[in-house]
């Protein structure tokens, strides 16, 4: 009830740009970290349905926030209030960078769209590092989502990666690989099936020495893939994903397709949001038929019934972004609880059918 208001109030301020609300947003979250108990009785919602473990990590529900939201992680305490079963921070890169001109976040509210070419912009992964250092962390999951630097040849590419996963290893409950934004120039081609070997390889051997000198368990490592990759290079990518053991994938980015928007715009950049839904889902459903790889879904979530078709196409957790700009805070919460009904149904539904049929 309160949000339409709040959104009015938000998309109004920040007409000309709205990075400001994001902004905004941002600082109300890091104020609301510091007083974690004034939201989280409004806001976790436990329900053992929705529990599980994967990649070694506990998950208390599968509604993750996606890559791209808090870049530099500052507000993951915040974050942690809104009742989300884990957080995905980043993507940050080597360098520092200030990313593309403003404006470069576009509305498009009749249909729950956003277009970004944001290009990276974040802190680096040092900027990073001191974050976690002074920040008391909250016992969710937290992936750290890594890329290249705008500055760095595709060639030095996989220096790249290796730098921000050296500096934030200890910090990372999973660390996804982000190949696939389409605002970095050439950032995409690391999908091809030799760049992708190579960095996989690379950071795959390096997790292992890593974990060996801390003592630990290997940190996870997911691959980030674009929906605009076609059936042949989608099987190359999971024939490398599936030889190199990576822990799973996270499907998908944003588009550079226009198909499902009807407002006339010739902005560039990655589209999300609901035209994107049918194609990230129909995505998901094709890696769970082709391999046993968990999947991450994301794109065009904006509530319960979404997130359930994501998990019925196969995957075993979701992310949102678009969703929590145009449905609010409470979003969260309100997808914990219908996805618990929802999961409640169908197994109902699955064991009477299984008594049917006896
Ligand atoms: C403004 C904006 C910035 C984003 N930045 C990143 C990013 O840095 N890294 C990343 O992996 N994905 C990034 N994404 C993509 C989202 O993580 C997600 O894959 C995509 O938006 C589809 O989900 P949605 O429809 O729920 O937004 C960004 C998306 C938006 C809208």
């Amino acid at each position: 009830m309160l949000y339409p208001w709040l959104r009015f109030i938000l998309f109004r301020l920040s007409k000309k740009d709205p990075e400001h609300a994001h902004e905004i947003a941002l600082k109300v979250l890091q104020l609301i970290g510091q007083y974690p108990w004034v939201l989280n009785r409004f806001t976790l919602y436990k329900d053992p349905i929705l529990e599980q473990e994967l990649f070694g990590l506990i998950f208390r529900n599968p509604v993750g926030l996606a890559g791209g939201f808090d870049k530099n992680a500052v507000a993951i305490r915040g974050l942690a209030t809104l009742g989300f079963g884990f957080l995905e921070v980043g993507t940050v890169t080597r360098y520092a960078q200030e990313g593309n001109p403003k404006p470069r976040i576009f509305r498009f509210p009749k249909d729950k769209a956003l277009i970004n070419r944001m290009g990276f912009n974040n802190e680096g992964a040092d900027g990073m590092l001191k974050q976690f250092q002074k920040t008391n962390r909250p016992s969710i999951p937290i992936g750290i989502s890594i890329g290249k630097s705008k500055i760095t040849p595709l060639d030095k590419a996989v220096e790249d990666y290796l730098y921000s996963f050296r500096t934030l290893h200890s910090y990372g409950s999973y660390f996804a690989i982000n190949v696939s934004s389409p605002n970095t120039p050439g950032l995409r081609t690391l999908q091809e099936k030799n760049h992708l070997d190579i960095l996989i390889v690379t950071l795959q051997n390096e997790s292992k020495v890593l974990a060996g000198c801390a003592g630990i368990r290997r940190k996870p490592l997911l691959v980030k893939v674009s929906p605009d990759l076609s059936w042949q290079a989608i099987d190359e990518v999971l024939a490398v994903c599936s030889d190199r053991n990576v822990d799973g994938l996270i499907a998908t980015n944003t588009t550079l397709s226009r198909d499902g928007l009807s407002t006339q715009t010739h902005e560039a950049g990655g589209l999300s949001g609901k035209p994107l839904q049918n194609r990230a889902r129909e995505v998901v459903k094709y890696i769970c038929d082709h391999t046993a790889l968990p999947v991450i879904g994301v794109g065009g979530i904006f509530n319960a019934q979404d997130a359930f078709a994501m998990l019925k196409a196969g995957a075993r957790l979701i992310q949102i972004y678009t969703g929590l700009i145009y449905e609010g805070p409470f979003v969260v919460s309100a997808m914990n609880k219908g996805l618990g009904r929802l999961m409640k149904e169908y197994r109902i539904k699955q064991i009477q059918e299984i008594a049917g049929s006896a």
